[in-house]
């Protein structure tokens, strides 16, 4: 094992509410900076490497492009690519990676993989998914609250699967200490170790957190409301059973109609419509999910500029 200073970001917890408020503000304020058409090298010649073993739109194109806006390089790797895929090990894979590139991006299944892979890593490594948590996201997600001025006492009401999206949300809440409320279908609730330490968080951060199975009770009066896929990646044969289940718990207008007047939606993407969410609100004017969808980039900036100092 080496490094065990260096500084990874594996999923919220391991951050103070300064710490996550501090990644954003860089992101924003380098944000300003790209839409004024300035681009500060402020990673010149750093190569990040994103491996992927799962799927991407979002966050292969916000990485690759946004290391390259800040001078440096990024290398897709996928499995299919890379002898990780045919079974080198991880430990191994992540040593010889990190003797090369400055900075690594990891999409896989088991959280458990990330963690395996950053203890070997001598530089920081970027959770880009797994199958537990997606913390990247939840940055362009607070981002997004902020520009459309909803990060104030914020009431974000979750409704859907309890999966990676929404063990991120109990973690940002936890951490910066807002009101969450989440709706599951029995059977598809937050995984119960998760929800036990953002509860412990919660006490400290004075969050609210709030769990059930209705979720009209949850998006009564939220100023956020936010769902995400079914079923997530590695799911698909659960695909039809879980159309079944979630019965009732799209996001449509008259679920909307239920919170506060001037709700936004937030949705990770990519959305099923029709499923976990109605093309009305998908496409309506509450909805700011592209919004968020390019605030990928420029908070994702905003960490790898962060970490990138923290060497
Ligand atoms: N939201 C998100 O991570 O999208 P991709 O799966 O397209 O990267
Ligand atoms: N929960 C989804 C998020 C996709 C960005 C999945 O893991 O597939």
């Amino acid at each position: 094992m080496t490094e065990g200073t260096v500084r990874h970001f594996l999923t919220l917890k391991d951050y103070t509410k300064e710490e996550i408020l501090e990644i954003i503000e860089l992101g924003l304020a380098i944000k300003r900076e790209c839409k004024a058409g300035e681009l500060k090298p402020y990673m010149p010649g750093k190569t990040l490497a994103m491996i992927f073993e799962k799927s991407s739109t979002r966050t292969r194109v916000s990485f690759e492009t946004g290391i390259f806006q800040l001078g440096g390089h990024g290398l897709f790797l996928s499995n299919r690519d890379i002898h990780l895929g045919r079974g080198e090990p991880v430990k191994d894979t992540a040593r010889v990676i990190s003797s090369m590139c400055d900075m690594v991006m990891i999409r896989t299944f088991a959280h458990s993989m990330l963690e395996e892979f950053s203890s070997y890593s001598k530089v920081p490594v970027i959770n880009g998914l797994t199958d537990s948590y997606h913390p990247v996201q939840l940055l362009a997600d607070y981002m997004t609250m902020i520009e459309h001025g909803h990060d104030n006492d914020p009431v974000v009401a979750y409704v859907g699967d309890g999966n990676n999206m929404t063990h991120s949300w109990l973690m940002l809440a936890a951490k910066l200490g807002f009101e969450l409320r989440i709706a599951t279908p029995k059977g598809y609730e937050v995984d119960g170790s998760i929800l036990e330490e953002a509860m412990a968080l919660a006490v400290d951060s004075g969050a609210t957190i709030i769990v059930g199975n209705d979720p009209k009770e949850a998006v009564r009066g939220a100023t956020v409301v936010t769902t995400d896929t079914w079923a997530s990646m590695g799911q698909e044969d659960e695909k039809e059973e879980r159309i079944r289940k979630f019965e009732g718990y799209i996001v449509d207008s008259a679920m909307m109609g239920l919170a506060a007047e001037n709700a936004i939606f937030l949705h990770c993407l990519p959305a099923y419509r029709g499923q976990e969410v109605s093309e009305e609100v998908l496409e309506g004017p509450q909805s700011v999910v592209f919004d968020e969808a390019e605030n990928r980039l420029h908070a994702q900036k905003g960490l790898m500029v962060w970490l990138d100092k923290q060497r």
